[in-house]
């Protein structure tokens, strides 16, 4: 048996359940709802003071303990409300008058996540030419094709680390060495590695990364976050700004901002401050565990998970090398829609996604009986399905 076990005792919430969705919502802490009663405490107790006491910094603080996380100096990580604004954040930074002539195209995946598809789609009207990459197998990104296409003429590589849909760890530093020697830079999405694959960003190198808590991390949505690497940060003005990136933000100086210096420089407006108090719960957690053993054993549950849709002839959409998956194994079963909504109501958290499947995301709390029940779960479905008169035999 796992020791990981040990820390169930910490999740009330995983009781009445089969949790094994941490790719979409990780389950929350019992932590969690302590660090929300503090929000509600200081601001029931010290109103507006807590700005002062205690607010103004917590960005600061949450970023540097996910830094410490993820191989980041301090002051290097700021704190937002998505990935997508993390990364509007990071666009914002780029135009005519620092994009060097003829260097302006973006180079992506088909497979990235949509929403940042769209955010540099959309950019695309004025600012980016966009070459996308099609991954032909559906499930991996294809290196050799996508280090061909990072040229001279690359702006950006944004790429997530894993893809959402299939759970592949990409070749980070290969793209990274590849951009480089370009002179492009890399967004790294780690959003669904982190707090399940150890990632370290100053040994990568990485120019930008983003994520958020709300997965892997159990930390709840609303805290996401942007590294930028502190020399290039130097270097960078953002657009997409606000107060509290200024050098002298209760001056209220009117006119143009001057942008201070460190993480806050990518701040913009006043922080979601109740998130950053919950996600603190999940993050103490996963540190306190630490991720290279959350790995080991997210890798035993996807093995076993193989194992069993293997004995069914089940297909999965998944690579076969396992230190190419990461913590998702996604079963792609007929009427998978159906399937899913029926696992939910009886209490078997899982999600589906067209072109992948239904996802399963065991996490360290998660018991090897718990998998095994949820194929006992899918296999009575299947039967009971099959006993039932079709539709067209009902209707006739
Ligand atoms: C790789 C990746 N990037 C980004 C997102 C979400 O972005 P946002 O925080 O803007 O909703 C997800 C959500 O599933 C994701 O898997």
């Amino acid at each position: 048996m796992s020791e990981l076990l040990d820390y169930r005792n910490r999740f009330d919430s995983l009781h009445g359940c089969h949790y094994l969705i941490a790719n979409s919502l990780g389950a929350m802490p019992n932590s969690a709802r302590e660090y929300s009663q503090r929000y509600s405490d200081v601001w029931a107790e010290r109103g507006v003071r807590a700005w002062s006491e205690e607010w103004w910094m917590l960005p600061r603080e949450v970023g540097d303990k996910i830094g410490a996380l993820v191989g980041a100096p301090e002051n290097s990580v700021s704190m937002h409300a998505n990935v997508t604004s993390a990364e509007e954040t990071i666009i914002s930074c780029f135009d005519k008058t620092n994009i060097p002539a003829g260097r302006n195209k973006i180079v992506m995946v088909d497979m990235e996540f949509p929403s940042i598809q769209y955010l540099y789609h959309a950019h695309a009207r004025d600012k980016f030419e966009i070459e996308i990459v099609p991954c032909p197998d559906g499930i991996s990104a294809p290196l050799d094709a996508l280090l061909e296409a990072i040229d001279e003429r690359t702006l950006l590589v944004p790429i997530s680390h894993v893809l959402f849909r299939s759970s592949y760890i990409v070749d980070a530093k290969a793209i990274i060495e590849k951009a480089h020697s370009v002179g492009a830079m890399v967004v790294l999405d780690i959003f669904q590695s982190v707090g399940v694959v150890p990632v370290n960003l100053s040994e990568l190198k990485v120019d930008f990364a983003v994520g958020g808590l709300l997965k892997w991390m159990c930390g709840g949505p609303g805290a996401c976050f942007l590294y930028v690497r502190p020399d290039l940060a130097e270097t960078l003005s953002p657009k997409f700004t606000g107060w509290l990136a200024h050098e002298n933000p209760f001056g209220f100086e009117r006119g143009a901002s001057k942008h201070t210096e460190g993480a806050y420089k990518f701040q913009s407006g006043t922080p979601v401050i109740p998130a950053l108090y919950t996600c603190q719960g999940g993050l103490d957690l996963i540190t306190e565990i630490g991720v290279e053993s959350i790995r080991e054993r997210s890798k035993e549950m996807s093995a076993m998970i193989l194992n069993l849709a293997q004995e069914r002839n089940w297909k999965t959409t998944t690579h076969d090398d396992p230190e190419k998956r990461a913590g998702t194994v996604a079963l792609d079963l007929p009427d998978g829609l159906e399937l899913c909504a029926t696992l939910n109501e009886r209490n078997f958290l899982v999600d589906y996604r067209p072109s992948c499947g239904i996802r399963v995301s065991p996490h360290f709390y998660n018991t090897d009986d718990e998998i095994r029940d949820l194929f006992a779960e899918i296999d009575r479905i299947t039967v009971e399905n099959q006993s039932k008169p079709s539709s067209a035999a009902h209707a006739g």
